[in-house]
């Protein structure tokens, strides 16, 4: 039988925040638009596709290391053999995951997976997919973006958690709100709980720009789904072949930063939030920041966050890291 998943309370419905958030972000300068909207359906489907790109390495080295690794890992987790609460933000299909969840589930080791993620298609897919395959499993889904979590009710105070935060999704966060998330986190965990958090590192700035930037155009798409989105939801007239698509990447910050060009001088109406918003000739919105660690940098998030970290798992090439970390 599959469960009933939870919503947790954000104050807003999901058009009412996607109504706030692309106000916001159209009537600033530069303009942008939150990479978070990017997951409706559509772009949740999308991106499943761009991960098995040949030029998106991303999810191929963090599978690896999962995969080669799993015993270590998964040893890692179950620490005490106490029960445990398994969260892990944005779940998405959760094909990495099940590497993990197999592996404990063999263990016997006593948790409950709880899978958060922002689409709730993606939610119940995944739901019906482990019900299938791993009957036994204990999962009580939550949708809903990962701030706020907390407050949301939804976890049972002694028992101890472990929380995933695969794919690189932190590449997403501004340097603000890698603070926010992880006091927010930190918060939540108590002392001895564990993080396992995946940075996608620094490499030949040719190998990330081609993740980003990849021939067949899929990432194009993706980025431009999201204008799509808004022409769906909230009625907008974008007109999507006078946008193109571009990517930078900064090898000192290792920011690879996303952008939607407009080609020519155009008015877009947005008739849900009664706005008609004027994009120049070669005027850019910031559609997504994918940053990219090195080992330094994710020891210093970590320390000024009340974190350890207990161990580096990466994969042969040095590509990718799961990093895991001890509440302190
Ligand atoms: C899902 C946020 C990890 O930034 O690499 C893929 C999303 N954007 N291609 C990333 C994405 C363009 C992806 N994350």
């Amino acid at each position: 039988m599959q469960k009933k998943i939870e919503y947790y309370i954000t104050g807003m419905t999901d058009i009412q925040s996607l109504e706030v958030d692309t106000l916001k972000g159209l009537s600033s300068a530069p303009k942008y638009l939150l990479s978070k909207y990017f997951y409706d359906d559509a772009g949740s489907s999308i991106f499943q596709e761009i991960t098995k790109l040949p030029e998106y390495y991303l999810t191929r080295s963090e599978q690896e290391i999962l995969e080669n690794q799993k015993d270590q890992i998964t040893d890692a987790i179950i620490s005490n053999n106490s029960r445990f609460d398994l969260l892990e933000l944005g779940s998405g299909d959760g094909v990495k995951t099940k590497i993990l969840l197999k592996q404990l589930v063999q263990k016997r080791s006593d948790f409950k997976y709880i899978p958060v993620d922002i689409s709730s298609k993606a939610n119940s897919d995944l739901v019906s997919d482990l019900h299938e395959e791993l009957p036994s499993l204990e999962i009580s889904p939550l949708t809903g973006d990962f701030f706020g979590l907390k407050n949301s009710g939804n976890f049972s105070g002694d028992t101890r958690k472990v929380i995933l935060f695969l794919g690189s999704n932190i590449g997403n966060f501004t340097e603000p709100e890698i603070d926010l998330f992880f006091t927010q986190l930190y918060d939540l965990c108590r002392k001895g709980d564990k993080v396992l958090i995946g940075f996608d590192l620094k490499k030949s700035p040719d190998i990330i720009m081609n993740a980003y930037d990849d021939p067949s155009g899929l990432t194009r798409k993706f980025n431009l789904n999201h204008l799509a989105r808004l022409n769906r939801e909230l009625e907008a007239d974008f007109n999507l072949s006078k946008f193109e698509h571009h990517t930078t990447y900064n090898p000192v910050s290792g920011y690879l930063k996303s952008y939607l060009i407009s080609g020519e001088t155009q008015t877009v109406t947005i008739k849900s939030l009664g706005h008609r918003f004027v994009f120049n000739r070669w005027e850019p919105i910031f559609m997504e920041l994918s940053r990219k660690f090195d080992l330094p940098s994710i020891e210093r998030i970590a320390s000024a966050h009340g974190f350890s970290i207990e161990k580096h798992f990466t994969d042969q090439k040095n590509w990718f890291t799961d990093s895991l970390w001890v509440r302190t």
